[in-house]
């Protein structure tokens, strides 16, 4: 069985051909139960684990654990730790042993920009970045995959976390700088990706231009929102999954505020993949784009990673 460090990981996950890998899984299709989670009580310690497995018609069965336990920040312990294990869905066997963080923020940022890609005008050269976190860090280089991107401004409500963000993009060759206002550079956008832990919403609709993309990754329980309700009016609106209108306060939010409705949704990632439907028309409509996250999208990086291992 492979196992690979987090270096090493990243580095079987670049982004052109992570953001491939999961466009063909989602043409491709697999079967992806709904999660499990579990209360683990061990003395006085509670944690939660969350179990998440997908198969697929190629051979390949994958199950993400990811624990999350609040009462590490006490001990000095990070408070979610993830695994990603590989199998032979044939036989059942293991294939690889993967750090399930990697595997979550990379394809989480890849299928930011998998929808972009359909959603953001083909021109757009400015993008911002709400959030500089694991998978906020992430999206300027994922978004840069699909779109000759002149200027990214990122801003996250902790402002050291931007400059530390916008300052590993510059090393890294991208046109990056951090913001300490947020509207101004959300007019001037032609891509907003917000990848936040709000709870109440940061993006208002004035700001966004007409023909801008607003891409959400953040909010995934009725309590979280990264957008407020008005910028679902006059927006056409696509989501990862069918899941994200069960889950997300940004698209529950908007229907109970009379903004939005579900049977005005365009369409899944799966449908934009396969053909099924159209993404963007034209140069003035508003696109929105909402992930909550899928199995299928971690099996689909962790197949790359390990067909990366198998053959170096
Ligand atoms: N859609 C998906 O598939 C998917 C997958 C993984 C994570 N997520 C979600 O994406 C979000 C970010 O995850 P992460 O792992 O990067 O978290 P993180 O804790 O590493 O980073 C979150 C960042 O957001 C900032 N932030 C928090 N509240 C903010 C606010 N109100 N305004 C601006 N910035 C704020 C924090 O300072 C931090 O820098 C979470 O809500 C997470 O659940 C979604």
């Amino acid at each position: 069985m492979f196992r690979a460090d987090t270096d090493t990981l990243v580095r079987l996950l670049p982004f052109p051909e992570l953001i491939k890998a999961l466009a063909a899984a989602f043409v491709a299709g697999a079967n992806v139960p709904l999660r499990h989670s579990h209360i683990i009580e061990s003395g006085t310690d509670t944690g939660t684990s969350l179990l998440m497995p997908a198969w697929d018609a190629e051979g390949y069965y994958g199950v993400k654990i990811v624990n999350i336990f609040p009462g590490n920040r006490a001990k000095g312990l990070p408070g979610l730790h993830s695994t990603y294990t590989l199998f032979d869905a044939r036989t059942g066997a293991p294939l690889a042993l993967l750090d399930g963080d990697v595997i979550t923020s990379r394809r989480t940022a890849a299928a930011a920009a998998l929808g972009a890609s359909y959603l953001a005008r083909p021109d757009a050269t400015r993008l911002v970045v709400v959030g500089a976190g694991r998978v906020g860090g992430l999206v300027g280089p994922a978004m840069a995959a699909v779109r000759e991107l002149d200027d990214i401004a990122v801003w996250d409500i902790d402002p050291d976390a931007s400059q530390r963000c916008a300052q590993r993009w510059r090393e890294s060759g991208l046109p990056a700088r951090a913001v300490e206002q947020l509207e101004p550079a959300v007019r001037e956008a032609d891509i907003v990706s917000c990848a936040t832990l709000a709870s109440q919403p940061i993006i208002k609709p004035e700001w966004l231009a007409a023909g801008s993309h607003l891409d959400l990754i953040g909010s995934f329980t009725p309590a979280m929102a990264e957008a407020e309700p008005a910028c679902f009016a006059q927006a056409d609106v696509w989501v990862d999954t069918e899941e994200a209108l069960m889950k997300s306060g940004d698209l529950l939010n908007a229907i109970a505020a009379g903004r939005w409705r579900a049977d005005a949704l365009i369409g899944n990632l799966t449908q934009l993949c396969r053909g099924q439907i159209k993404g963007r028309s034209n140069d003035q409509q508003r696109t929105i784009f909402k992930a909550v996250g899928t199995a299928l999208e971690d099996l689909g990086a962790a197949k790359l990673a390990y067909l990366g291992l198998k053959n170096a």
